[in-house]
């Protein structure tokens, strides 16, 4: 019983999620790694599943170790700033590569038996000539041979595919408008891919979590600029991570909101990530993740959603979506990562003298890390400029929270008179009250 209580629950919860993702375009990316791995079932699964609720997917695998399976009694493969030097030899390993990945992943997606996690998908798979690429040339010296750069995504064509909601698999190869075949890096392709299609996320599957190499906890999310810092101060970070973390910062410089990068090693992380409050990967983007900010027309449905079951609770007064969306200039949100998680407003009277701080609530899973105060200080400062002497708060089950806060207990008679049809002698809430000069 407990376990279906769960999973209904679990169920519910990720039900916001479930609108938020559908018709947005995600490109995944992943290394060859995860294609040898036998987990890699599970995640063509996940992939399944995001396509079934309406994502839009494009996937881009990488070949690394492919090749070089191909190439081991060659000599050593030669690299210069992370990327191969792909000579003829190599080339035509890069070609038997792509063509076998990609046939395997084209296989996982078509699976359909009935007893698998794949039954009744069908999953329609496109993949083409995408990517036109240049040669990288000669750089320090070096001739990088038929390793190129991206020139050119055709997003239209990808996006054809996608509108007839085709699952669209891209390998990190280019070809060149004389017919010659380059040898791409996969992440370079994924953020060009991301880019060139306006991509809502950039998910990039790695082969280790992001941590911090000085305490070794895991990085929840960061922003560019936190990004570049964390790479500057640490030069040695394995390609594993600082490639990916790279390709994000790139990303989100051209305009993607979000790249999350996410340890694939880790069973069913594509879904916790993108179906859980706080996700289990790190998030790079290129505002904070989380925001305090005046509320909008658009938060109306967040904030509805917020303060209905403290509401149902009592412990917020009722409000219809009319009320709220005519005193929307009132109200401030905390967002994060699209979801409202606090909010409040402050009703000026008409003299400008004193307001009421009402509608104050923080989600339950984000009370008690100040979220309340930070909302409080905010408010303050607007009544400041407002040129508010005084704020008085209605409260039937939160007094102390503000008592704690240098409010006082006041009385109906002190409210102006305009502020005091905010007052329900049903709900026979407390009048607390402090001065802000
Ligand atoms: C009141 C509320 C906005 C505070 O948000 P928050 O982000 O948790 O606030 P902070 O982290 O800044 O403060 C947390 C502290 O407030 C205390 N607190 C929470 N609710 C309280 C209450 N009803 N009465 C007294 N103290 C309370 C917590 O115990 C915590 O104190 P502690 O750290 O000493 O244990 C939030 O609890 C909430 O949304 N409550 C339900 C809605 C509500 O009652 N709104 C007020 C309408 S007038």
């Amino acid at each position: 019983m407990e376990s279906h209580q769960s999973f209904v629950s679990w169920f519910r919860n990720s039900s916001p999620y479930i609108h938020a993702h559908r018709n947005k375009t995600f490109v995944i990316s992943f290394g060859g790694e995860a294609v040898l791995d036998d987990d890699f079932a599970n995640h063509v699964h996940d992939f399944a599943l995001l396509n079934s609720l309406g994502i839009r997917l494009v996937l881009v695998h990488g070949i690394r170790p492919q090749i070089d399976q191909r190439l081991k009694n060659s000599p050593p493969p030669r690299f210069h700033k992370h990327l191969r030097i792909t000579d003829d030899q190599a080339l035509q390993c890069v070609k038997e590569a792509a063509g076998l990945v990609r046939v395997e992943i084209e296989a996982l997606l078509s699976m359909g038996l009935a007893n698998s996690p794949m039954a009744g998908a069908k999953i329609k798979v496109a993949s083409g000539n995408f990517v036109t690429a240049k040669p990288i040339g000669v750089i320090d010296g070096i001739d990088y041979c038929h390793t190129g750069e991206v020139r050119r995504i055709d997003s239209a064509a990808i996006h054809q595919q996608l509108d007839q909601n085709n699952v669209v698999l891209i390998s990190p190869i280019g070809y060149s408008p004389s017919g010659e075949i380059f040898n791409l890096s996969a992440e370079q392709v994924a953020t060009a891919v991301s880019i060139a299609l306006k991509a809502e996320k950039l998910i990039l599957l790695t082969e280790q979590s992001c941590c911090n190499p000085d305490d070794g906890a895991q990085i929840q999310q960061m922003t560019t600029a936190e990004a570049r810092t964390f790479l500057e101060q640490h030069p040695d970070l394995a390609d594993t991570i600082s490639l990916p973390l790279k390709a994000a910062i790139q990303s989100c410089q051209s305009g993607i909101d979000r790249v999350h990068l996410i340890n694939r090693t880790h069973n069913g992380a594509l879904l916790l990530e993108l179906f859980t409050r706080d996700g289990i990967g790190t998030l790079i983007s290129s505002t904070p993740f989380e925001e305090l900010r005046p509320a909008t027309l658009n938060d109306i449905g967040g904030i509805l959603e917020l303060i209905k079951p403290l509401e149902q609770q009592g412990k917020l007064t009722k409000r219809s979506r009319e009320k709220i969306e005519m005193e929307i200039a009132d109200y401030i949100v905390i967002e994060r990562d699209g979801l409202i998680i606090g909010c409040t407003a402050l009703h000026p009277d008409e003299q400008r003298e004193s307001g009421v701080i009402a509608c104050m609530a923080v989600h339950q899973d984000y009370q008690g890390s100040a979220r309340g105060n930070r909302m409080l200080e905010y408010t303050y400062r607007r009544a400041n400029k407002l040129g508010l002497k005084k704020l008085f708060v209605l409260s039937t089950q939160t007094m102390h929270w503000f008592i704690e806060r240098g409010f006082l207990p006041s009385d109906i008679n002190s409210l102006p008179d305009p502020l005091k049809t905010l007052y329900n002698p049903q709900r026979n809430s407390k009048v607390l009250c402090k001065n802000i000069e």
